[in-house]
């Protein structure tokens, strides 16, 4: 049976690969895309998550606004010197046509969550402010869906934005902190695996022969995301971190997991880390009263890679 999934995403250009994935797999059904803040502001987010459905001819897919700002603070800043000016890298898309679902994204999730209970899997890809807001529309929602997949954190490994903070916590370690203590099976990908698996410009040439429309569009976007990733070190390369949670739902084996208690910093200096107590490895009671996830160790590189350019293929 499909897996019906919400994906809540920032597009952005790691996103749009993985919304195409999405799209490309014959076992995800997607209920709809649920847009946040985070590479770009908010209204930008939502327009090229349309703008996405619509280059796939998915103009039946929801697309939805959600927040725009951090639980706690000031507008974030974005992260244009990564995605690009529109999100897209060189891209500039035209408007696109369709229109907004008129629900706010935390309103369509509960709303979806009611609709099929214990069906559906939340798969968030940008910052968390969504999926705390569903939590307070509907402090039932963990009973509701059926697991949460989450691309963010270093439990492990340093962070991208800070030494201990990686983007979609760091953008919300408010929303993150109360996402993360929800009583949830939630799986976490963070840096740990995401940033272990380099992506060669030939991977994406491969997406573009297979794909013409999907993969030529990351082919293309994703130039501007290697010359950024590729600053400070001899090849050329960029890593698609947002598809890993939707390749584990379909194919778990390629992965190794670890559970351990979380916790999310909220401070200046730890801001958006997420530290990670594998269980029975500190006698502290601030960590083992802490919630327990599942935290993505290890991936199989050569089958990941070979899983996208097959799916990309179909
Ligand atoms: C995450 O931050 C964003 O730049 C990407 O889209 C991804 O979701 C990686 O740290
Ligand atoms: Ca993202």
């Amino acid at each position: 049976m499909a897996h019906k999934i919400i994906l809540d995403t920032d597009p952005g250009i790691d996103d749009a690969m993985a919304i195409f994935f999405a799209f490309q797999s014959p076992d995800i059904e997607l209920l709809g895309l649920t847009t946040v803040y985070g590479n770009v502001p908010v209204t930008m987010a939502a327009q090229n998550a349309l703008t996405l459905c619509e280059l796939a001819g998915k103009n039946d897919i929801p697309v939805t606004k959600g927040v725009g700002m951090p639980w706690v603070g000031e507008e974030s800043t974005y992260a244009h010197f990564v995605h690009g000016e529109h999100g897209f890298g060189h891209i500039k898309p035209e408007p696109p046509k369709g229109e907004l679902d008129p629900r706010s994204s935390a309103q369509f999730i509960v709303d979806m969550a009611r609709k099929y209970p214990g069906e559906i899997t939340l798969v968030a890809i940008g910052p968390l402010g969504n999926l705390a807001l569903a939590l307070r529309l509907e402090p039932e929602l963990p009973k509701l869906v059926k697991g949460v997949s989450i691309m963010g954190g270093a439990a492990f490994v340093p962070g991208n934005v800070t030494p201990v903070a990686e983007a979609n916590i760091w953008n919300d370690a408010h929303a993150a902190e109360i996402v993360f203590a929800a009583d949830w099976d939630l799986v976490m990908f963070g840096l740990d695996v995401t940033n272990d698996v380099p992506f060669a410009p030939t991977f994406v040439d491969v997406l573009a022969e297979k794909n013409p429309t999907l993969g030529g569009f990351v082919q293309e976007s994703a130039q501007f995301y290697m010359d950024f990733y590729s600053q400070n070190r001899e090849d050329r390369v960029c890593f698609f971190h947002d598809a890993f949670p939707i390749a584990h739902l379909r194919h778990p084996e390629l992965f190794e997991l670890t559970e351990g208690h979380v916790r999310v910093g909220t401070g200046t200096l730890d801001r958006g880390q997420t530290v990670v107590a594998p269980k029975g490895t500190t006698p502290s009671p601030l960590w083992n009263d802490a919630n327990t996830i599942k935290v993505a160790t290890k991936v199989d590189h050569s089958r990941l890679e070979k899983l996208f350019i097959d799916t990309y293929a179909l």
